[in-house]
């Protein structure tokens, strides 16, 4: 902040006319020019204004300037520029600054001239309505309903819509933050963060490990922290912190587990922080510090395997980065994995058996639905092409789960010992670094398919690059699910005769999924209310559990549970949930019409992912 001189200059003078066009790298959503110019550091200044729903900030970058190169390039959106200075440390002078027309997806170019002995550039901006990454929350829509909250979502390319920087995963940098709150709230990042609220309102925070942009993550609210283990601890609203705790127990676990696996957790602490109801995902793996939906929190622990998720992305993704969205697959196809043997590791082999089986139904509805459509069916590759395209478009089941089954393939081919020594090594050697297919895919050949017949066996080229999935890719056997499959089985003799062979007090959350999703289509409302009348599935409280369960009471119009979808979908701001319901709705001209009515008054509460995702939906 001190380095920027107050200008008595006008923006307008400031912002001179853009001239030169900068390249758009369309294959990397960025318009940054990180091969020219290295930004090793950032500092940031954050003003949270709770009144305005602004951010003010001050972003100071420590770059090198490589290629000796007359500007640096920036990403931003929906961000106001105010002051740019640029020069060596502690001697910053105000210069201008130009802003390149706006690309509805990317945003638009911040091109700042620089000189070969340039070694600091400071941005003073602030956020606006439109930076997208920001939700900002009134206490009703909070679990305590007395303060207000904020977060902010990075991934995919966000970061610069509440940042001006290279938004762009194949960069990385480290980054420190004082960050102004008012003092009744709490600041968390993913870095090192404080446990306990002050009365200055002002928060430091360091992150000593470089990290990719997407990575960048703020929240600010009136929330607790209460340890779990060693290294590990949960954030959450006061009143919720408890409940939190009790769910989370198996975190330590988990990162311990995960350690045993593939080795050691780079980034000191793992706390996660359970945010209010809007969160658009599931979980989002925010270094240090993971940030999750409340709806994991089922009061059973039976949603915990998302936080496997999230932890191991503390290797695929956080320490072992996708260079490009294109290669989505290599983060979350290997998180996935890297999950399953974390559950499998805790929980034991059955229960991780029966998680993959339910992915593998998920993964064939995806495969169904795209493979369908001409237009999509290039989207089942692993490797993506996604120029000009918004990256949230190839984020489908296929990165995660066809991505998944790949891995499991290259175990069961070259057997758990040497592959598990093989992606320990990868973690290891490209530890803070970048990487994409080919190299994978390289270092595969080299180091594990090292045998004729082993390459061949893996079959690499047709997993990557093919669509679908190869034909011997056998649906995943679950002997807890093979119980459920049983019961249903039973159905076609009728449905007393189903419900008197049932079990129920042995079905937990993901039993009672494969039954929803696999129920005898030929169910009609009567048969719903049987069921909801002996399971109480519209009164559950298990968000995963709802969701199916509302897709089949949209389906076969079983007016009950209508008010408690109504409330679910004006509650539940999470990306996954609300796109099957809504899908669900607008097949018959009444449900649209109630679809869009809902969404009207929902909207507000959504986050933009999720309201855009519902928006484009819904127009079709
Ligand atoms: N990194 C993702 C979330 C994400 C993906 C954000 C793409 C933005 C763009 C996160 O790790 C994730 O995969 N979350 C899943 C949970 C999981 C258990 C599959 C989710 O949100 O549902
Ligand atoms: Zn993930």
């Amino acid at each position: 902040m001190r380095y920027i001189l107050i200008s008595l200059f006008s923006l307008s003078l400031l912002a001179c006319q853009y001239r030169n066009k900068p390249n758009i790298n369309a294959s990397n959503h960025s318009f940054s020019n990180y091969n020219e110019v290295k930004v090793n550091h950032l500092n940031l200044f954050l003003d949270v204004k709770f009144g305005k729903k602004e951010i003010w900030g001050t972003a100071t970058l420590k770059i090198r300037n490589e290629a000796k190169a007359h500007q640096i390039i920036l990403d931003t959106k929906g961000l106001s520029i105010d002051h740019v200075a640029a020069g060596a440390k502690n001697k910053l002078t105000e210069t201008t600054f130009t802003l390149g027309p706006e690309d509805s997806i990317l945003g638009r170019a911040l091109i700042i001239p620089i000189t070969d002995s340039t070694t600091e550039v400071s941005v003073a901006y602030h956020t606006l309505p439109a930076s997208e990454a920001l939700q900002w929350l009134s206490p009703e829509q909070t679990h305590d309903k007395k303060h207000p909250f904020l977060f902010s979502q990075s991934e995919a390319i966000l970061a610069r819509s509440w940042i001006p920087l290279m938004d762009v995963p194949a960069h990385r940098f480290t980054y420190e933050a004082t960050v102004k709150v008012p003092k009744e709230l709490m600041a968390l990042m993913s870095a090192t963060n404080p446990t306990v609220r002050n009365d200055s309102g002002l928060y430091h925070f360091r992150q000593e490990r470089p990290i990719p942009s997407y990575l960048i993550a703020l929240a600010v609210g009136d929330v607790g922290f209460k340890p779990l283990g060693r290294n590990t601890g949960v954030y959450a609203e006061t009143g919720f912190l408890d409940s939190c705790a009790w769910e989370l127990q198996s975190m330590q676990a988990m990162v311990d587990s995960a350690e045993a696996l593939y080795g050691p957790y780079a980034w000191g602490r793992y706390d996660l922080l359970v945010l209010p109801p809007s969160f658009p995902f599931g979980g989002m793996e925010n270094p240090c510090l993971t940030f999750a939906t409340p709806t994991i929190i089922a009061g059973d622990r039976s949603l915990v395997s998302l936080v496997a998720h999230e932890l191991a992305h503390s290797w695929s993704g956080n320490l072992v980065t996708t260079a490009t969205w294109n290669d989505f697959w290599l983060n979350e196809g290997f998180t996935v994995y890297f999950e399953q043997r974390i559950m499998e590791k805790v929980y034991g082999q059955k229960y991780a058996e029966m998680l993959a089986a339910l992915g593998r139904g998920e993964l064939d509805l995806t495969l169904k639905e795209l493979m369908a459509d001409p237009a999509r069916r290039a989207d089942t590759r692993l490797r993506l092409n996604l120029d000009g395209r918004n990256p949230d478009d190839g984020m489908s089941d296929i990165a995660y789960e066809k991505g998944r089954f790949f891995l499991r393939h290259l175990e069961q081919t070259t057997g758990r010992r040497d592959w598990d020594r093989f992606l320990k090594n990868y973690f290891s050697d490209l530890a803070f670094k970048s990487t994409t297919t080919s190299l994978f895919l390289d270092k595969l050949n080299k180091e594990l398919l090292m045998t004729p017949e082993l390459h061949q066996k893996a079959d690499v080229r047709t997993w990557v690059y093919g669509e679908g999935l190869p034909a011997y890719a056998t649906p995943v056997v679950s002997e807890e699910l093979e119980r459920v499959n049983a019961d249903l089985a039973m159905s076609r003799r009728g449905f007393t005769a189903m419900l008197n062979h049932m079990k129920p007090e042995t079905y937990t959350t993901h039993h009672w999924l494969h039954f929803l999703r696999n129920l005898h289509t030929s169910i009609d409302a009567k048969g719903m209310k049987v069921l909801d009348d002996r399971f109480h599935f519209t009164q559950s409280g298990n968000a995963e559990i709802q969701c199916d369960w509302y897709q089949l009471a949209i389906k076969h119009q079983y007016k009950p549970a209508y008010p408690a979808l109504e409330q679910f979908l004006k509650k539940v701001g999470r990306r996954k949930f609300l796109m099957p319901l809504y899908k669900a709705l607008i097949q018959t001209p009444e449900g649209k019409k109630w679809a869009l009515d809902i969404f009207r008054q929902a909207r507000s509460g959504y986050h933009s992912v999720s309201a855009n995702s519902v928006e484009e939906l819904l127009q079709h």
